[in-house]
This record gives structure tokens, sequence and C-alpha cells, in this order.
């Protein structure tokens, strides 16, 4: 286990001042406070002391069924009981490794993927095979040619609106993909925390309702109504679905009865239906800005991911221009992003990239981060640029 990198990024950006493009979180403004107090009480009322008591594991039952019609709505079909209930998909992650990695297994992750599943899986010692991705996300052939290769014990793939790219899979490639692990009788973990953050464009359909005996689904209610409940949840076939549950029995018995009875209200009251347009039109002018700012101000060499949803945008320069290293000389001048090469599982990729996240930030106050990195990174551009002329000027040896 290795601390996370982000996590010591983070530190630095609660500093006052700050403007931070650094986070993967939701805005607090998109919770519905004022309806979760009505919540409460309704759920009190409703199932008295049983929203206090300690649960099944598999899952509080009204949350299992009004998550299940839901999922029938996105064209995924599932019983109420095949719905198992996670505390956040990070708890579907840890899971998936628990039951299913031992040591040196191969896991076909993308690069880049989200360092949370890394975090999740890495304790159990599996040997990552990774897949190439660009700008429409994982590229079928480099997933074609793991699975003629090696036996993966799965394949881990954030399809919609990924972390830390942005990037969707198109209908063609999620195509591919279902036939591939039809195929190869492989299995896939469809990570899906963020496609009901659509701001424009129809929706795609999940690569579970394309190869549902293939695929383990896991979403959350982290983004659509409050992370802090920890309420997600998990789709998969048997006998995954049967020893998921006794995994995380012996971790944390059950996911908080509470949380689990607040999220069955507000799904099945139509809240979630009611609220969602309002968290779609907080955060859609944020993506926009950032996008028009990149436009505008960001070097030529560099270009970026231009997703239609989800919470983040991905840029990519030359490898010459050590995000890494300018993150510090943001910093400095009060901006923080995340350097893109630690959601790479191989060390020495992605140096010239950057995670940006929008949904903290106001419109003016992201313009004005965006034109702070790019002069940043021009001003470290014209210095390398500068000692280039000079090193030829004296006759091409660089020094020291
Ligand atoms: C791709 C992805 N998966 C899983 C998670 C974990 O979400 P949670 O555990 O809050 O459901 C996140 C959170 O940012 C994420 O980006």
């Amino acid at each position: 286990m290795g601390a996370s990198a982000i996590r010591e990024i983070l530190k630095v950006v609660a500093q006052p001042g700050m403007i931070s493009l650094a986070g993967g979180i939701p805005a607090p403004e998109s919770f519905p406070l004022e309806l979760i107090g009505a919540l409460t009480e309704t759920v009190l009322t409703r199932f008295g002391s049983a929203a206090l008591q300690y649960d099944r594991t598999e899952g509080f039952a009204p949350l299992q069924a009004a998550l299940a019609d839901r999922l029938g709505t996105r064209g995924i079909q599932a019983a109420a009981d095949e719905v198992l209930i996670t505390s956040g998909s990070q708890g579907t992650l840890d899971a998936i490794g628990k039951l299913l990695i031992a040591p040196g297994d191969s896991v076909a992750v993308e690069a880049p993927t989200y360092l949370g599943a890394l975090q999740a899986f890495s304790p159990y010692e599996p040997e990552y095979q990774t897949l190439e991705t660009d700008d429409d996300g994982l590229i079928p052939e480099s997933l074609e040619e793991v699975l003629k290769h090696k036996r993966v014990k799965f394949i881990y793939l954030v399809p919609t609106f990924q972390n830390p790219t942005g990037r969707s899979l198109p209908l063609s490639r999620r195509r591919k993909v279902a036939a591939l692990i039809q195929r190869h009788d492989a299995l896939l973990v469809e990570d899906d925390p963020y496609s009901e953050l659509r701001y424009r464009g129809e929706p795609l359909p999940s690569l579970k309702s394309m190869a549902p005996g293939h695929v383990v689904y896991t979403s959350t209610l982290s983004k659509v109504l409050a992370p802090g409940l920890r309420v997600g949840y998990v789709l998969a076939p048997e006998p995954i679905a049967r020893w998921l549950v006794i995994v995380k029995q012996g971790v944390d018995l059950h996911t908080s009865t509470f949380s689990q009875a607040l999220a069955a209200e507000y799904i099945a009251g139509g809240h979630l239906d009611r609220h969602l347009p309002k968290i779609l039109d907080f955060y859609r002018p944020r993506q926009e800005a950032m996008l028009a700012a990149l436009d505008e101000y960001f070097p030529r060499e560099f270009h970026w991911s231009k997703p239609d949803g989800g919470m983040f945008i991905w840029a990519e320069g030359p490898d010459a221009l050590n995000t890494d290293e300018l993150a510090h000389a943001c910093i400095r001048r009060c901006v923080a992003y995340v350097p893109g090469r630690y959601f790479y599982p191989g060390a020495g990729q992605g140096l010239g990239t950057m995670r940006l996240n929008y949904t903290m930030t106001d419109p003016p106050t992201i313009r004005n981060a965006i034109r702070i990195v790019a002069e940043v990174f021009r001003e470290a551009q014209s210095a390398a640029r500068g000692g280039e002329a000079q090193s030829a000027e004296y006759g091409g040896a660089a020094p020291g």
C-alpha cells in the first residue's frame, strides 16, 4: 500500500486563498440539504426503529427495490434482491479485489485509470495489464491483444465520463468490448459513478446491458445525492454476487441502514428525478467556463478532452513539460491541479498530463485559474527555449 499522492496535494489545497482544480468531489451546493431534513422525518415515521437497526448485508430492501426500478429505466434488468448495497462504489472495488485477486493475477486497467481502483486492488498484489486509450477511451484492439495473450482475472473500466479523463467510450467501441468479453469469456468490472451527470448529448448504453453475464456493474449515489452517506450498489453475475455478500459481511456487516433508508425515500419519492436537473444546471456552466478558458489561454501544444458530462477535463501537453514539477509553481500562484502521472499504473507515463476538476469552483474563478496555469506553463516553456538557445550559443552542451 502507498499513501495517495492526491491526498498529499489536497492537504496543500486546503490552505486559505487556494483555487482548487485538484479535488474530485461534488459541490456542497449540489446537496439537497433542506430535502434531507424533511426526508429524515419521513424515514423515521415510515420505518421507525428499523432505520436504526442492524440489517441484512445485501441491503435495505426498499432501497434495493428502488434501485432495481431505476436501473430498469437505464436498460439494466435486475430483480430487487440482485442489487447489493455497498458502502460507496469504493466498497465494491475493495470487495472485488479481496474476492478475485490472488498475488500475481492479471488485472487489465485503462491507462490512465481511477486512482482509487488501483488503491483498492494493489494490496492484493495483482499484475496490471495496461490497456491503451485515446480521445475515445479504451482502444478495443488493445483489449483484444491482452485477452489473446493473457488470462486476466478481470478488466476494470470506467466507460462513461471517466475519472480522470472525462472520456466516454462511443457506442461502436462498447459493442466491440461487449463482443470481446463474451468471445473470450472474460469478466469486466464496469464502474459507473458519472453517467447520470450528463450535460448534453444522448445517453450511452452500459456495458452491463450489452453483456450482462460478463459484467459486474457498480454505481453510487455519491454524485447525485451526497457522498457522505456512503451508498453505492453493485449488480454481479452469480456466483460472484453471493461471494461479494460474504466478503462484505466480514468488512462492515452492512452499509448504514439510516443512509440507505434516506436514499430509498430520495429515489422512490421521485426526489432524485426532480433534483438531478438542478445539479446538472449547476455544473454545466462550470464545465463550459473551463472549456472556454482552455481555448482562450492554453498553449497550442496542449489538447484536452471535451466531455458531455462528469466532473473532469484531462489536458495533455508535451512530456518535456513536467506537470508534476509545474504543479508546485502553480501552487505558489495559488492554483492546484492533479498531475496526470499518478493515474497510471506504471511509472514514467503521462508526464505532460493533468486532471482538471470544475465542480468545486465558480465560472469566473475557473477562468482565472486556467489563465494562471497557462501563464506558468508558458513561462516554463520559454525558460526551456531560452536554455536551449543559450546552449546552442555555447556550442550545444547543455549546462548541468
Ligand atoms: C471512478 C470512480 N469510482 C468510484 C468512486 C468512489 O465513489 P464512492 O465510493 O463515493 O461511491 C469514485 C469517486 O470519485 C470514482 O471517481
